[in-house]
């Protein structure tokens, strides 16, 4: 059995170690491809150098070596259409068709869809850069804060949340001008400010049955308590329990995904793959923040390690239309992941610095390597990334437990301008300031 994973950063790598780890895969001698792999993903798999973009060579390689399942990591070859590209070439693949993707790379159609749905959300309107001054005349109606996000896909940073009126029609501005987000921000949407707590919730689907994984919390600011500028992620939770109850999964299930994953069926993109909902949870309701196409990062570091039934089962169930008889279970465990970052992320940050250490981590942690490359001399490992380690705590006691693990681990990973958050799970443990 073959599998190629197309993505190299630490989300792919735990998707690399999740289907290693499933006993289908053991059971039919399976082997994995990764493109472009790096340090960290060599124990589980061997590396293609062939671009996470180029899909139409990704395709060939695929028809070539005979893969079975190819899993798609990330966003930006889901919106270019790599699911299209392989299913029109008899090649199996867990995600979904570029328009099914449009759910994460146009906020526009996100909100229409979600607005036609029915489905819990802040209300919005949309704009775009023909007319600027609709934008400011509907800022002056607005409440503050407002938040306003770029339509299309902008690396987690099209996102900007305006506490005065000065600095929303100043990013209306910067929006317009195309300089800050190019093609990406010349629409945009105006939404009203949620406040509450926000989860990662996981729906695995094949278009019209799902399956939940446990919830997640991700930490998506770079300074402790939430501070500072927004990041592609630097540390997550799971499970996020006191979300996870009957009533709150009923109304994640009946409110969300079950009408969107009907409204995409009925418009012509069914939605296969992975459904990341960020919600919003609001005085107990939820309310959708926005959606992704695609298995969040770093919050899958923290989720498949706790899945306990068959992860390749699972990727295959999605794409072969048969979740409904899939069987879904966890383990009754915690996990944390800690990200270490090169000093300077999200901003400018020098590379190449030696990772010492990683062979030093215990039994209760998992290390999933993103920014790593080996050093010149061809042992050295060395940082090439601004994310470059995740670091998962595990824990069968408590998260608390989880938490202090993943620290003792990280704390014994050391490369010059090492950055971490010291709080990730402060919402779930009153003990982390
Ligand atoms: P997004 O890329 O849409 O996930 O937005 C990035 C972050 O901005 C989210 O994780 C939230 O923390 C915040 N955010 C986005 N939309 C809203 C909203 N309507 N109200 C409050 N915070 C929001
Ligand atoms: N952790 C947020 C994301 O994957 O978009």
């Amino acid at each position: 059995m073959k599998i190629l994973i197309v993505g190299n950063g630490g989300r792919e790598n735990a998707l690399a170690y999740a289907v290693y780890n499933s006993a289908s895969f053991r059971d039919n001698s399976g082997k994995i491809f990764i493109t472009t792999g790096n340090p960290g993903t060599e124990e589980f798999s061997e590396s293609i150098n062939i671009s996470s973009t180029d899909i139409s060579s990704l395709a060939d390689f695929a028809g070539k070596e005979k893969i079975d399942l190819t899993i798609a990591g990330a966003e930006i070859p889901l919106s270019m259409g790599i699911a299209d590209e392989f299913e029109s070439r008899g090649l199996k693949i867990f995600g979904p068709s570029k328009r099914a993707a449009e759910i994460e790379s146009s906020k526009i159609f996100s909100k229409k869809m979600m607005r036609e749905a029915g489905v819990p959300t802040a209300e919005y309107n949309s704009f775009s850069d023909d007319n600027p001054d609709e934008a400011t005349d509907y800022l002056r109606k607005c409440s503050f804060p407002v938040v306003i996000k770029a339509d299309g896909l902008a690396a987690g940073k099209g996102v900007v949340i305006c506490e005065d009126i000065q600095t929303a029609e100043a990013t209306v501005k910067e929006l317009c001008s195309g300089n800050s987000f190019g093609e990406a921000g010349k629409k945009f949407i105006i939404e009203k400010f949620l406040s509450g707590e926000e989860i990662s919730v996981f729906a695995v689907t094949d278009g019209t049955d799902h399956v939940l994984l446990p919830f997640s919390q991700d930490h998506k600011k770079i300074s402790d308590g939430e501070k500072g500028n927004n990041t592609g992620g630097m540390g997550a939770v799971a499970p996020v329990k006191k979300f996870m109850t009957k009533d709150m999964t009923d109304k994640i299930n009946g409110k969300i995904i079950r009408p969107v994953l009907k409204y995409m069926k009925d418009h012509g993109r069914e939605f296969k793959g992975c459904l990341y909902c960020g919600l919003m949870i609001v005085n107990d309701e939820p309310f959708v923040i926005e959606f992704n196409c695609r298995f969040g990062d770093p919050e899958t570091q923290a989720v498949l390690p706790l899945l306990s039934s068959d992860f390749l089962e699972l990727l295959y169930a999605s794409a072969e239309g048969k979740i409904q008889d899939y069987l879904i279970s966890f383990r009754n465990e915690f996990t944390c992941c800690v990200v270490l970052a090169s000093g300077g992320y999200p901003g400018e940050f020098e590379k190449g610095k030696i990772i010492n250490g990683l062979d030093k981590t215990e039994k209760d942690c998992l290390v999933f390597h993103s920014g790593t490359v080996y050093g010149s001399n061809g042992s050295d490992i060395v940082t090439n990334g601004g994310r470059v380690l995740s670091v998962v705590g595990i824990s069968d006691v408590s998260l608390e437990d989880a938490v202090s693990a993943a620290y003792r681990n990280a704390g014994r990973i050391e490369f010059e301008y090492k950055y971490n958050r010291t709080d990730i799970g402060f919402r779930q443990i009153k003990s982390i300031k």
